[in-house]
């Protein structure tokens, strides 16, 4: 592994106390949570130590924020937001559930395209929407594509207030094409349903693939969406909480402005995804590299201790999807990994109907955790 990004021995992970590390007992390997192994940045840790110094530890203010993820945009991703119209917001999450609950009316539908990222169901629901589901299609090519007809039906479904994209899509990995996004543009405007993108997953578009801005997309509705995004998932600052909302007009500029105090972020996170954007390219570029090597590692490493499993490499971040349905395993493999064979994964139901019989496994670490996370999957499969 490159040496900027540390070694992940298991000694030094266990000292993390987050989420990932506190669920389960220490004899669990935990491959679930999408946070990564590898030492943060130095240039965020000099930024969070350079405000502690100075006592800088406030209410937040955007600072450089809109002016340093406009640089990024436009240098990795062809995409030349206006700093005015981005905004901090503490977390992706928050920032949709307010988004949604701004401009779909309780009791009304919000479709999403299991399977997809857990909380786009909880996390609506909670906030009292409804989950109109218009599941992606399943494809011998490339795995799963975008079902239009099944989008139609849902955006005409009574009640629809508001589509929730998820692009690169977690958990498969997929980045949508221009081709796509501008059908998906072109569907939604004549629904007159609008359209929230959650790009968060994007500073870790893998070699070889695009990642399309939905704001980049040439059609005129795509410039209304609102998109989310952060550093926290490239740069793995989950827990300094700040998130990124680009408005794409005036009316969601002042949806979001409005609501600033349930969108307050950290002020250490501002800090943090500053240094990130404008300092740490070199970093998220070795991870990304890493991450490539590991879901080509992963291949071989399936096909040796576990050929009944399917998988497609991803074209973004380090999520594998594992279709698990032909080791016998039932509904939930997830549970089978983690009580034979002490190994944590993400339950593939988490994702919707559509994931059961699968899994998630992050491969954000070392190659030699990912190995160690196979070689306990298999052992907890039968004969
Ligand atoms: C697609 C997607 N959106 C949002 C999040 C969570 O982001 P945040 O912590 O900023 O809410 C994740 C985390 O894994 C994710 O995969």
């Amino acid at each position: 592994m490159d040496p900027i990004l540390g070694d992940c021995s298991l000694a030094n992970l266990q000292r993390r106390t987050s989420h990932k590390w506190r669920t389960y007992p220490p004899e669990v390997l935990p491959a679930f949570v999408a946070e990564m192994d590898f030492d943060p940045a130095v240039q965020i840790k000099d930024a969070i130590s350079a405000a502690l110094a100075a006592g800088d530890l406030g209410y937040p203010h955007k600072g450089d924020l809109g002016d340093a993820f406009a640089e990024f945009a436009s240098d990795r991703l062809g995409w030349s937001p206006d700093p005015e119209l981005i905004f901090a917001i503490p977390d992706v999450m928050t920032g949709i559930a307010e988004v949604v609950q701004a401009i779909v009316p309780p009791g009304g539908g919000v479709v999403i395209n299991p399977p997809v990222y857990a909380p786009f169901f909880f996390r609506l629901e909670l906030a009292g929407r409804r989950i109109i589901e218009a599941p992606l299609a399943v494809s011998a090519d490339t795995g799963y594509e975008l079902d239009l007809d099944a989008l139609d039906r849902a955006l005409t479904q009574p009640g629809a207030g508001a589509y929730l994209l998820c692009n690169p899509h977690n958990p498969l990995g997929r980045v949508w094409s221009r081709g796509d996004l501008n059908e998906i543009a072109d569907l939604c405007d004549r629904r007159g349903v609008p359209v929230l993108v959650d790009e968060i997953h994007a500073p870790l578009v893998l070699p070889g693939a695009q990642h399309v801005p939905f704001h980049t997309v040439g059609h005129p509705a795509a410039r209304q969406a609102v998109v989310f995004t952060s550093a926290s998932k490239g740069w793995n600052i989950p827990g300094l909480k700040c998130g990124i909302a680009v408005a794409g007009d005036a009316d969601g500029a002042t949806i979001l402005a409005e609501r600033w105090d349930a969108l307050l972020a950290s002020h250490l996170g501002v800090h943090a995804s500053v240094a990130a954007l404008r300092q740490a390219r070199p970093w998220l570029d070795a991870v990304r590299a890493q991450i490539e090597e590991n879901t080509r590692q992963l291949s071989d490493l399936l096909a040796r201790h576990l050929p009944g499993v399917r998988y497609r490499r991803p074209q973004a971040s380090f999520l594998a999807w594992l279709d698990c349905r032909k080791l016998g395993l039932g509904d939930d493999p997830a549970a089978a990994f983690l009580a034979a064979g002490h190994v944590a994964l993400s339950p593939g139901k988490d994702f919707g109907s559509q994931g059961s019989g699968f899994a998630r496994l992050n491969v954000g670490t070392s190659p030699e955790l990912m190995a160690e996370a196979v070689r306990r999957m298999a052992a907890a499969v039968p004969g």
